[in-house]
């Protein structure tokens, strides 16, 4: 399966749900590829950060021609994370062609699910040329205890795509784990942040099947 986590709005969280995702593909035994498409390099500079043995392959790929590289590059793994570019619309369009389900993330404040707009559009726009194409939100940077605004679940029921029901909660530990190149599992495996990537994993190959 090709994963693309995108959002035209910058620091919504797709670096960091595409490695701790590919982490725990990889985790489960699957062959995975990383696909960093955003010229930012954040995922490679992950993966650069990381002591040790690498958890999944990673590779930079900030082109408009990733959904068509793909098919070679993306050969022998089980499956592919893209990980988007902020703003730049051609590398996002490319890398939504290229994905067979779009991960969207947005944190969980109207403005920000308004701003998501964009990137649905991109994802009409390509369902023209792909018609199998699925997409769905998910929400990051979520208060711990609280429970979603209802401002926010109607901003999110606005558009067309649905949302996962599981959420990924605001903590520290993503940005630690980041900062020495980890996934959260390999920091506290039985925490609630590695809880949460495995429920957000579970849902997506769900809806996929
Ligand atoms: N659930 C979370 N809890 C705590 N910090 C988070 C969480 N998700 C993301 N962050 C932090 O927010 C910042 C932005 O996240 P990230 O880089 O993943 O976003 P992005 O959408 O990839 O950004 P860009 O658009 O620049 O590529 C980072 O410092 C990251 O560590
Ligand atoms: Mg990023």
């Amino acid at each position: 399966m090709i994963i693309g986590l995108l959002n035209q709005k910058g620091g919504v969280g797709k670096t960091t749900i595409a490695v701790n995702l590919a982490a725990s593909l990889a985790r489960a035994g699957a062959r995975v590829l990383l696909i960093d498409a955003d010229p930012q390099g954040s995922a490679l500079d992950w993966a650069a950060a990381r002591e040790g043995e690498p958890l999944f392959a990673v590779v930079g790929l900030p082109r408009a021609t990733v959904h068509k590289e793909i098919g070679t590059i993306g050969q022998g793994y089980d499956h592919i994370i893209v990980d988007g570019p902020p703003r730049v619309t051609d590398l996002a369009r490319s890398a939504i062609m290229a994905s067979d389900v779009v991960l969207i993330p947005v944190q969980p404040s109207p403005y920000d699910i308004w701003a998501a707009g964009e990137v649905v559009k991109l994802i009409d726009e390509a369902r023209v040329y792909k018609e199998s194409l699925k997409s769905v939100f998910v929400v990051n940077r979520k208060i711990a205890n609280t429970a979603i605004a209802r401002d926010v679940d109607e901003a999110l029921a606005s558009y067309p795509v649905p949302a996962l029901v599981n959420r990924i909660t605001q903590r520290v530990i993503f940005a630690e784990a980041a900062a020495q190149g980890k996934a959260v599992h390999e920091i506290d495996a039985d925490g609630p942040a590695a809880a949460e990537i495995e429920a957000v994993k579970a849902e997506l190959m769900e809806i996929m099947q």
